[in-house]
């Protein structure tokens, strides 16, 4: 994780800097800080917190510098460990995980260096240095070869006070040049401008920026061509129009977003070469995390009940290290919304190396995972900016459900219609208010449970993760039937269990688990399109949902979810947008 940016130009380097972190804090929010020279000396400033902490650099002159703004790995989120880390000469930025830095680490203190960060990043510029002699290009290249893991760095050196290098292993990297600058960063919005030519920096390669160019090496320093970026200038300024937090103002375009994504596949300019790997495939692997992986879920229930396909969600961090098994004829979909998930990429980049047709579901069209996927289906759910995922996800079940059910019509088996979803959508977030007056039941509890079975109990999962993320309360999202098996333990008066019930012929069941909680004490809030549930007697309280197909209704139920995590977490205080620990785009291992 970590958002880097750098810039070399005629401009003054602050204000360009500082602008292009706060585009960038969806990284992380733990600390920030800026280099700029001014004249042959380095300027540091860094803070423990977020970028606004850093206004007090604006007023630096110099226009040369680099920028960072932090989501901790090794050391505690403080001032001390915060970028840019410098030694000698050089100073740098650094986003990535570098594995061997102990061994690193001791080499140098073998040399009698000293140290002021815990973080694996100023190991690195302790290697540069040790490789400086006075070729700084040659400095990099060769502290390169020796580190192990993932990294963008962005690292100047005071005896060439005009340039910013640059350097990207497993870790996202753009350059830009436009505007009268040449801008370097983690991701694409940072830098992005009317007339910026932006270019990715591959694996292996390192990037010069000095005086009007920018220059590409491998790393033996050879010049290699510049991968250009195509890319439609949209200027998208993320504003809360009104609402209290993003995430609210995110929940209220879930209908429309809804709306736009039922046929986004048909719109991909690989849909060809998609349907003939759709219709040719045995077998379905969806990879993904988080959120993305509970939307997984979902659609391999509905590619498995509704196309009779053999579908499987992965975690894609366990899929990666699980050496797994690709037979032939195998689509492999890879869901991310940022499409920078360093576990999903690496996963799908597997399924691929292995003879699986990758398509990539994500919601930016520029990122790493478009650059590796055989095909796009973009999901057109526009900017999210809360951490928490919500209209993504829909825009995902929506994405999938489309595909599921259009394979299914190709082998002339029935699926419902999509068209409704939408309305149904919008029923559910007037519903979902509801759950205001249920944040009193949540504030302090010990534990919070979230049941249902088949698709229910994915929609449970989510439910789950959205209330742990931004309320911080322990939570699980529970199989119904598996509550007796270990669980029910936990049970006490007044224990929250929300129970999801959607799945017609599993109601039954479901309430089985919930009659069972209910007999133990716990206060039940039922989420349920059947009357029968909601009128139910067990159910302290209940949200009925509007119908909609039972194959497609987690992109309804979870509305109410999502709504209940966002009143908790604001009746407890919380930011939602920025939940603590936390980052948007999740870019490390
Ligand atoms: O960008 P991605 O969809 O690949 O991100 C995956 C997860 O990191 C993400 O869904 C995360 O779980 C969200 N914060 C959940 O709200």
């Amino acid at each position: 994780m970590c958002g880097i940016v750098g810039y070399a130009g005629k401009d003054r380097a602050a204000p360009v800097l500082l602008d292009g972190l706060q585009k960038l804090e969806y990284r992380g929010y733990d600390s920030a800080g800026v280099a700029v020279f001014e004249g042959n000396s380095l300027r540091i400033v860094k803070k423990k917190g977020r970028v606004k902490e850093l206004e007090g650099a604006r007023s630096l002159c110099g226009r040369v510098g680099i920028g960072h703004t932090r989501w901790a790995t090794h050391g505690a989120p403080s001032e001390k460990n915060a970028h840019p880390h410098a030694y000698k000469q050089f100073a740098l930025v650094h986003n990535g995980i570098i594995e061997n830095a102990d061994a690193l680490r001791e080499e140098c203190l073998a040399r009698g260096e000293t140290f002021l960060s815990e973080t694996d990043s100023e190991v690195v510029v302790h290697l540069i240095a040790a490789c400086y002699a006075g070729d700084f290009g040659a400095a990099v290249r060769a502290a390169a070869k020796r580190l192990k893991g993932s990294y963008a760095l962005a690292v100047l050196c005071s005896d060439f006070p005009d340039t910013v290098l640059c350097a990207r292993q497993s870790s996202p990297l753009v350059v830009g040049k436009g505007r009268g600058g040449l801008f370097v960063a983690s991701d694409l919005p940072a830098i992005a401008g009317e007339g910026v030519e932006v270019f990715a920096l591959a694996d292996g390669e390192f990037a010069t920026l000095r005086g009007e160019e920018i220059s590409f090496f491998d790393g033996e320093g050879k010049p290699v061509p510049p991968h250009a970026v195509a890319y439609r200038f949209r200027e998208d300024v993320p504003e809360k129009r009104g609402y209290a937090h993003f995430m609210k103002k995110e929940m209220s375009e879930i209908p429309a977003v809804m709306a736009k994504n039922a046929a986004a596949f048909l719109e991909s300019p690989a849909f060809s070469s998609f349907r003939r790997a759709l219709l040719g495939a045995e077998r379905i692997q969806i990879v993904a995390c988080g959120t993305a992986y509970h939307a997984g879920l979902c659609a391999a229930h509905a590619f498995e009940k509704l196309c009779r396909v053999p579908c499987e969600a992965n975690i894609a961090s366990e899929y990666r290290y699980r050496d797994p098994i690709v037979p032939p004829n195998t689509l492999c979909l890879a869901v991310s919304q940022s499409g920078e998930t360093a576990d999903t990429l690496a996963a799908a980049q597997i399924a691929k190396e292995r003879g699986a047709y990758l398509a990539a579901v994500t919601n930016v069209a520029y990122s790493s995972l478009t650059r590796l996927a055989d095909a796009v289906l973009q999901t057109e759910a526009g900017r999210e900016v809360a951490v928490a995922a919500t209209k993504s996800f829909n825009a995902q079940l929506m994405l999938l459900y489309g595909v599921a059910a259009y394979l299914a019509r190709e082998k002339g088996r029935k699926a419902p219609p999509l068209g409704a979803m939408a309305k149904a959508a919008r029923l559910a977030l007037s519903a979902a208010e509801e759950v205001r007056g249920w944040t009193a039941h949540f504030l302090a509890a010990k534990s919070v449970f979230f049941v249902g079975r088949g698709a229910d109990y994915f929609t449970a999962l989510e439910g789950s993760l959205k209330l742990k993320e931004i309320t911080y309360l322990p939570s699980e999202g529970y199989p119904a039937g598996e509550l007796k098996h270990g669980a029910l333990a936990l049970i006490e008066e007044n224990t929250p269990v929300v129970a999801v019930v959607t799945q017609k012929g599993l109601a039954e069941k479901t309430m089985n688990a919930v009659h069972e909680a209910y007999a133990r004490g716990a206060k039940i809030f039922a989420v349920t399109d059947l009357p029968e549930v909601a009128a139910c007697k067990e159910a302290f309280a209940s949200v009925l949902l509007p119908p909609c197909p039972e194959e497609y209704s987690p992109a309804v139920a979870v509305i109410v979810l999502q709504a209940l995590a966002y009143y908790v977490s604001v009746a407890r205080g919380n930011d939602p947008d920025k939940p603590r620990n936390l980052a948007k785009s999740v870019t490390v291992e």
